[in-house]
């Protein structure tokens, strides 16, 4: 006999049954679903909606080894170009990250064995508060989701704690030093982001307690194969809440970010990271990063794995626009001051929906 929770499919795209905490892996799998139920089914919000693609733009790359560079115009170039990244873009992939490719491969295959775990299994780790420092689900948030996205996800937070589910065996230990080695190289950006503002290299680690204190999340997604992949979306578009994510994929193209009113295309280059830029880089450069707009779509064929590892500031720190940023009065500050706690939860609680939370602190 089946399962009481097995979705039950009949010939209509209207008549799925599928309680909320069913994977999509699982849904995915079943040889029954041939459509898009209509739960899935995505419709643009107008914010959002018929911007082109555009395959043309060319995604800004950032040489990490220039940044580190002991020459001193080497390291200035890199600066700069980081700096254009961040305002022209909010998007760039970084090359030459010195983080072994060996780990960023064994972390994937880590990822994958995690999803392939049984359903009961992956329930253990099904988290009920956003904070929670491990959740398992589906979908966003699937108790307020209007609508549902063909995603399965893991969320772990892993700094200034590390917390991780113990099972696969290895898969803990092996994401721990991926993690670190991903903060590194995030830090390393974010000294070449503060001095590109024009302030002290460790101005914005100072500000809001990045090293120490900072959040870091590692959140894997599934995407499994879609049968009508142009009527769901994987993620609906958004920013995201931190300073600055990267993320890995399993060679798999799906993501699309907003550049210039169109959507682009991005394709990983082999063993490079492609780094969005989030809503607090946004509110501590007083608006001159805007926080990037990125979605992530769907394909009938395989299915796409990817690891997005973003940082904030401390938990505790109300985040305001860097005080050097505003002084003089020539720039006033553009968003009012939150706790980086609350925002993150309000971002959490909610549907998922582009700037939604952002606009609360806009002046
Ligand atoms: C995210 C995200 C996109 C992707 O996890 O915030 O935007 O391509 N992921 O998986
Ligand atoms: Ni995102």
């Amino acid at each position: 006999m089946a399962p009481a929770t097995d979705p039950v499919v009949t010939q209509k795209p209207s008549t799925i049954v599928s309680p909320n905490s069913i994977t999509i892996k699982k849904l995915a799998e079943s040889s029954q679903v041939t459509f898009v139920p209509s739960n899935y089914t995505y419709t643009d919000t107008p914010q959002y909606e018929a911007v082109l693609i555009d395959n043309e733009a060319k995604v800004p790359i950032v040489d990490f080894s220039l940044l580190t560079s002991s020459s001193p115009e080497l390291r200035s170039k890199a600066i700069s170009d980081l700096g254009k990244a961040c305002e022209d873009w909010g998007f760039f992939l970084v090359i030459n990250h010195g983080v072994p490719e060996e780990l960023m491969k064994a972390v994937m295959d880590g990822t994958l064995r995690f999803f392939d775990l049984s359903e009961e299994e992956k329930h253990e780790y099904e988290g009920k508060h956003v904070l929670d420092p491990i959740r398992c689900g589906t979908s966003f948030n699937a108790s307020v989701d209007k609508v549902l996205f063909w995603r399965d996800f893991l969320k772990v937070l892993v700094h200034p704690e590390f917390h991780f589910p113990d099972k696969p065996t290895g898969f803990s230990e092996l994401s721990s030093e991926y993690c670190k080695r991903t903060r590194e190289v995030t830090w390393e950006l974010l000294k070449g982001i503060s001095e590109s503002l024009g302030l002290e290299a460790d101005y914005l680690d100072t500000a809001l307690n990045v090293k120490t204190e900072g959040l870091q999340i590692f959140i894997a997604n599934l995407y499994p194969p879609c049968p009508q992949p142009e009527l769901a979306l994987g993620m609906p578009p958004h920013s995201d809440h931190g300073l600055l994510t990267l993320l890995i994929q399993n060679g798999i193209g799906g993501l699309q970010v907003q550049h210039n009113g169109k959507w682009v295309n991005v394709d990983a280059v082999p063993n490079s990271y492609l780094v969005n830029t989030g809503d607090h880089l946004e509110i501590f450069s007083n608006g001159k990063y805007k926080s990037n707009i990125h979605r992530a779509t769907l394909n009938n064929k395989a299915t796409r794995v990817s690891i997005a590892v973003p940082t904030g500031p401390s938990l505790d720190v109300v985040v305001t626009p860097a005080s050097k940023l505003v002084e003089n009065g020539h720039h006033p500050p553009a968003y009012v001051g939150m706790k980086y706690k609350d925002y993150l939860e309000l971002q959490q609680s909610n549907m998922l929906d582009g700037k939604a939370i952002l606009d609360r602190v806009r002046m």
